[in-house]
């Protein structure tokens, strides 16, 4: 049998919909158990946080995951990426109120986010000075409350970052859901892996 980590949230629907569409047996799951099984008892599939699934499957708790670019661009898990999925696309950006939050005179901006690594990289990049302050969620009311002078986060439909008045300044990159592997499991249950993949593909 090989364990497959589901990511909670906007991943989960879209996930348990290819699984289905490729043919493998699953409930949708309704109840709080955070582990459930394929109707043939061929894959244990368990639910965790978005943030945790590359830690899975990175530390062989699980054999594979599904987790987004994002997710991945910013912990940079030791896996194997094995197929991008497709689903759960979204994006990385820059915003902000206006385009002069990123032209400070004499200070650095302050850049509110939860992605931190990614933030400070692309900050870096650009030759800018940056302090960035961690946050985990409601991002885009650092910007509003004068704690930040721009957020980087990812934006989806867009909604949110429009109904409180901040506006896209850069993309950083594009993120979908990728399927990923431990590195030890893509060998030693490499012909399950391959069966699976031949499922979802
Ligand atoms: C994410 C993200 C944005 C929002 C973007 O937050 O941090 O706030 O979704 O989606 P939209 O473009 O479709 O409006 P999430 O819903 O994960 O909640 P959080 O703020 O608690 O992290």
């Amino acid at each position: 049998m090989i364990t497959i980590a589901l990511p909670k949230g906007r991943l989960m629907e879209e996930s348990i919909e290819i699984l289905k569409n490729s043919g493998i047996e699953v409930e949708t799951p309704t109840s709080r158990r955070l582990f459930f099984f394929d109707k043939g008892n061929r894959y244990r599939f368990l639910i965790v946080r978005a943030q945790d699934v590359a830690t899975y499957v990175e530390h062989n708790a699980a054999d594979l995951g599904i987790v987004g670019k994002d997710v991945l661009n910013e912990s940079k898990p030791d896996v194997f990426e094995l197929l991008d999925l497709g689903i759960g696309y979204c994006r990385m950006v820059v915003a902000g109120r206006d385009n002069e939050c990123l032209h400070k005179k004499n200070s650095s901006v302050r850049v509110a986010t939860k992605f931190v690594n990614i933030a400070k990289e692309h900050f870096l990049k650009k030759g800018i000075n940056a302090e960035i302050i961690k946050l985990y969620g409601s991002i885009e009311l650092a910007p509003i409350l004068g704690i930040a002078d721009c957020i980087v986060d990812i934006v989806s439909t867009g909604k949110t970052l429009k109904e409180n008045g901040l506006s896209i300044i850069e993309e950083i990159f594009e993120s979908t859901a990728i399927l990923v592997s431990n590195r030890i499991s893509y060998y030693t249950k490499n012909p399950k892996i391959r069966e699976f993949l031949e499922h979802i593909r």
